[in-house]
């Protein structure tokens, strides 16, 4: 599918709506990474460059339409304003601000508050949806839709919206789609995959659609713990979906078959609780004690993943290995980063959390091929499925 581009879009001197992914950690007010905002750049300052008027509009957590204070936009647009060198307005109306929108001269940017203080946003009725979209349409000539990690998302800012008004794909849109076709059609081989997070039943989906694609799936994380139990392992208080069991031992069948290689951790990093001052013993993947939870993939598998990893002309990973925000469940994380940044062909970090956690680390943005914003968004691509915020920019 081909969707429009940037270039090809009569922005200058027009008003122009932007959505944009500013979806952003925030501890007590503070932006933790900013890596989405700086990401949102290159659009903003061409459309900048073009005289444009540029209306923001993103969100920021799940509000669920209430406004909710510590889900405000505003820390991000002070932030934007300092990475752009520029003033910057924020409207802490969404609908009616089209006073503030026409006051907007040539070069003039504006965020919107939270788009999701507004239940029409979500809202699975598209009648519903349809009265924002109209309302944010109203303010603009045309839509540029740059928002990547939202695009898998039916909302009224990220889909509707592009469907009245002349709209195109922004930069980091453009880049990201580009990047994951070229983990889709006909990766360099060996490919393989790398999961961690919390849930399997984020991954499910995922998992099944490239099995029959990847070479090696190795997988770390809290959802790891699910597949040990499928596979009759003791695991202990850590982690565990046990109504996936079934699904995980038919997808293990089904890999096996296939010849493809799961790898799955030899050893854990185990703790007594969930604590940042927990003390850390490494046991044996078999032999996790029943007053323990396993809080990071062991050294041993660690090694073995980043070997693996090394070996990959084309490496995808998606959710840290462990709790890296704890220091000493951090190193399986930390590893399998080191890993990817030696991975002679592509290399993509996917996510939010994986970006923030490879931030938080030490690693630089360029050490890797690239980093995705997008967690579901890009997942949602790699099982398949089709993504609303793109299709609506054919
Ligand atoms: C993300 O953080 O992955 C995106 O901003 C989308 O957020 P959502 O999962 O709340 O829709």
């Amino acid at each position: 599918m081909n969707i429009v581009s940037l270039d090809k879009l009569e922005v200058a001197g027009k008003r122009v709506l932007l959505r944009c992914d500013l979806n952003v950690p925030l501890k007590d007010g503070v932006i933790t990474d900013d890596g989405r905002i700086r990401a949102s750049l290159p659009t903003i300052q061409y459309l900048i460059a073009q005289g444009a008027s540029v209306i923001i509009t993103a969100h920021l957590g799940r509000p669920k339409g209430e406004r909710k204070p510590e889900l405000s936009l505003a820390p991000v647009a002070i932030r934007l304003g300092e990475l752009l060198g520029k003033k910057i307005a924020f409207s802490s109306e969404i609908t009616g601000a089209a006073s503030v929108v026409s006051s907007l001269g040539a070069g003039d940017v504006l965020l919107l508050e939270n788009i999701r203080y507004e239940a029409a946003e979500t809202s699975k009725d598209e009648a519903e949806r349809l009265v924002l979209a109209k309302e944010l349409a109203s303010y603009a000539d045309c839509f540029v839709s740059d928002g990547f990690g939202a695009v898998h998302r039916k909302h009224a800012s990220v889909y509707d919206v592009a469907k009245l008004l002349p709209h195109a794909a922004g930069y980091l849109v453009a880049a990201e789609v580009e990047v994951l076709k070229k983990l889709t059609d006909n990766p360099e081989r060996p490919y393989g995959v790398v999961l961690g997070g919390a849930k399997v039943s984020d991954k499910i989906g995922v998992i099944s659609n490239l099995l029959d694609k990847v070479n090696v799936l190795a997988i770390g994380g809290g959802m790891l713990f699910t597949f040990l139990a499928a596979q009759g392992k003791e695991i202990g208080k850590s982690l565990v979906e046990t109504d996936l069991i079934p699904t995980v031992q038919e997808l293990l069948q089904r890999a096996e078959k296939l010849g493809v290689t799961i790898l799955l951790p030899t050893d854990i990093v185990v703790a007594p609780e969930f604590n940042i001052d927990a003390q850390p013993t490494t046991v044996n993947a078999d032999a996790i004690p029943s007053d323990q939870m396993g809080l990071d993939i062991g050294p041993d598998t660690a090694a073995s993943f980043a070997r693996a990893i090394e070996e990959c002309k084309t490496v995808f990973w998606n959710g840290p290995m462990g709790v890296f925000e704890f220091p000493n469940f951090a190193h399986g994380t930390k590893v399998v980063a080191a890993a990817l940044t030696k991975v002679s062909g592509i290399s993509v970090v996917g996510g939010g959390d994986s970006a923030a956690a490879v931030r938080k680390l030490g690693f630089a943005d360029a050490d890797f091929g690239y980093i995705s914003t997008g967690g579901g968004a890009s997942l949602e691509y790699l099982e398949g499925k089709e993504l609303p915020g793109i299709t609506a920019l054919a």
